[in-house]
């Protein structure tokens, strides 16, 4: 076979790890990918591991279970992965600065992850008054990621969204010959303005609300000091 076909028929192997927080939906989506339907599952001790193969590409996917404790030990997961899928409960407002402090953000400062793409899911999409992907990115401050990055809405139980990210994993993976792919789409890669990994902070959209507020009640105190300053003492 002439270089050129072995080009396009080569066979590529790629390792994918589901990262989020307990009860997002990853081992649901690992299996609704692998047996094209739903099982029922206890929250995942440990990890689960399956191949997938899609386009010419063998997904290798890790699934690790997100419960507290094993919150510390993802980043033993993390070398020679190619690209990091972030399931995130998209009915579930309440953690999603539990997400940011404990998984997203030591993701994304992880030397071993340096060269993997993100692929951030909005799962459970089929449930009433769910989060869109617009605020997920804002509530995440996602526009200062610096890795190439998507974030696709879907549905693990419905399947909704499915074929849209494997796509863009096999369009994103597909080409590369080494194990960590450099980032090649400029459309999406951004650069970071965050650049302290040693402790968790607020993401900038939440946090800019505090500081606001924060303003707001110092300009009232100063208008106040003024104004009692401007009247004369002996009518106060
Ligand atoms: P851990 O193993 O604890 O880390 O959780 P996990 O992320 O693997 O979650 P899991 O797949 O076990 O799903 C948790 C619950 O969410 C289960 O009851 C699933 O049926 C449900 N679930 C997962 N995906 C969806 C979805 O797209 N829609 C709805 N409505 N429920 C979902
Ligand atoms: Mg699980």
């Amino acid at each position: 076979m002439g270089q050129f076909w072995t080009k396009i028929f080569k066979h590529k192997d790629v390792r994918i790890l589901l990262l989020g927080l307990d009860g997002a939906g990853k081992t649901t989506l690992l299996y609704r990918l692998k047996l094209g339907e739903v099982v029922t599952h206890i929250p995942t001790i440990g990890f689960n591991v399956e191949q997938l193969t899609y386009k010419n590409i063998t997904f290798t996917a890790w699934d690790i279970g997100a419960r507290d404790k094993m919150r510390p030990l993802f980043r033993h997961y993390y070398k020679g992965t190619d690209a990091v899928v972030m399931v995130i409960d998209s009915s579930d407002r309440e953690r999603l600065d539990e997400l940011y402090c404990d998984v997203l953000k030591p993701a994304l400062h992880a030397e071993e992850l340096a060269n993997s793409v993100f692929l951030f899911l909005v799962n459970k999409k089929d449930l009433p008054d769910t989060m869109n992907k617009d605020e997920v990115s804002i509530k995440l401050n996602l526009h200062s990621v610096k890795h190439v990055w998507n974030i696709i809405e879907t549905s693990a139980i419905q399947g909704d969204g499915l074929t849209d990210c494997m796509d863009w994993l096999a369009t994103q993976l597909g080409s590369s010959s080494s194990s960590a792919k450099k980032p090649t789409s400029h459309a999406l890669r951004r650069t970071s303005s965050d650049t302290s990994p040693s402790h968790c902070d607020k993401p900038t959209e939440i946090k800019d609300k505090s500081a606001h507020k924060d303003y707001c009640t110092r300009a009232y105190m100063l208008l106040m000091l003024l104004h009692s300053a401007s009247v004369p003492p002996v009518l106060r």
